[in-house]
């Protein structure tokens, strides 16, 4: 990995659905131990963009560079190896496994042995590392037997980012973690994604809920109608100039 370098850069990236332009022109350079926060309104392209760098969709025009390579995603596998977790709306948790069982999920620790080579699983080696690798970046739950079905929501959301923290190389994509979330939920989530930056990478938190967004990033980058419309550090936006921005619209005076 390149020391300084962007770790992902998106270059003149445009995209359609028909005669609807979803993305035009959007350009976005992002470094390691960033996060930047995605927001616009419904519509604004937010999802067709994180589908182009999760490799779920391709381009009509414009680079994905990672680490300094352009790369061409044929499937959303192609991105998992190159470093680029990604959290949809739904979390695709498996409810009825152990908490273990789904950090691994795909990527199963196999006992040793022939117990191994024919497939059997080192259940109890998952359970452990997976509530110690949690804990490394953030995420506590309570009980190592618990299925996901039992965890809260938020506990739930925090269990499937610390997963994409964990396997993440480079990027994490994470589209509404906090939506449908509590106060204290939804907190605990914006901790995981503090633990994410500090581990080095970088994070790209697209959500609705702007106090959150102004919180947790570092930079926001607002879409409208397929356009990057400013691109400016956290430090420069108020909830209602991120609105205003958001909706073209100027907030009214006193308003
Ligand atoms: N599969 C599709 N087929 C046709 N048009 C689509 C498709 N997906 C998205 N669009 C259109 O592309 C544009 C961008 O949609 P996108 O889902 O990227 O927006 P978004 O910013 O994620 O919105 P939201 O906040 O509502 O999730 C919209 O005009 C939408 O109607
Ligand atoms: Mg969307």
């Amino acid at each position: 990995m390149t020391e300084q370098g962007p770790v992902l850069e998106l270059d003149g990236i445009s995209a359609s659905y028909g005669s609807v332009q979803a993305l035009d022109d959007v350009s976005l350079v992002a470094h390691a131990g960033e996060v930047i926060g995605l927001v616009g309104d419904n519509g604004a392209g937010k999802s067709t963009l994180i589908k182009i760098i999760s490799g779920v969709q391709s381009p009509d025009s414009g680079r994905v560079v990672v680490d300094g390579e352009e790369r061409h995603w044929r499937s959303p596998h192609d991105a998992m190896q190159a470093g680029i977790e990604t959290l949809y709306q739904d979390s695709s948790l498996a409810p009825h496994l152990s908490i273990g069982s789904n950090i691994f999920l795909g990527r199963e620790i196999r006992r040793g042995g022939l117990l191994g080579r024919l497939g059997f699983l080192d259940q109890r080696s998952m359970e452990r590392k997976a509530l110690e690798e949690l804990e490394n970046v953030g995420v506590t739950v309570p009980l190592s037997r618990r299925t996901v079905s039992q965890l809260s929501g938020g506990q739930r959301q925090a269990v499937a980012i610390g997963r994409a923290v964990l396997w993440s190389q480079h990027v994490i994509v994470l589209d509404e973690p906090t939506n449908h979330l509590g106060a204290r939920q939804s907190q605990e989530v914006l901790h995981v994604i503090r633990r994410a930056r500090e581990r080095g990478l970088c994070v790209i938190f697209v959500s609705h809920t702007l106090p959150h967004v102004i919180e947790v990033t570092d930079r926001i980058v607002v879409l409208r109608l397929g356009r990057v419309v400013r691109d400016a550090p956290t430090s420069q936006y108020t909830v209602e100039s991120l609105l205003a921005t958001i909706t073209g619209l100027v907030a009214a005076p006193g308003s």
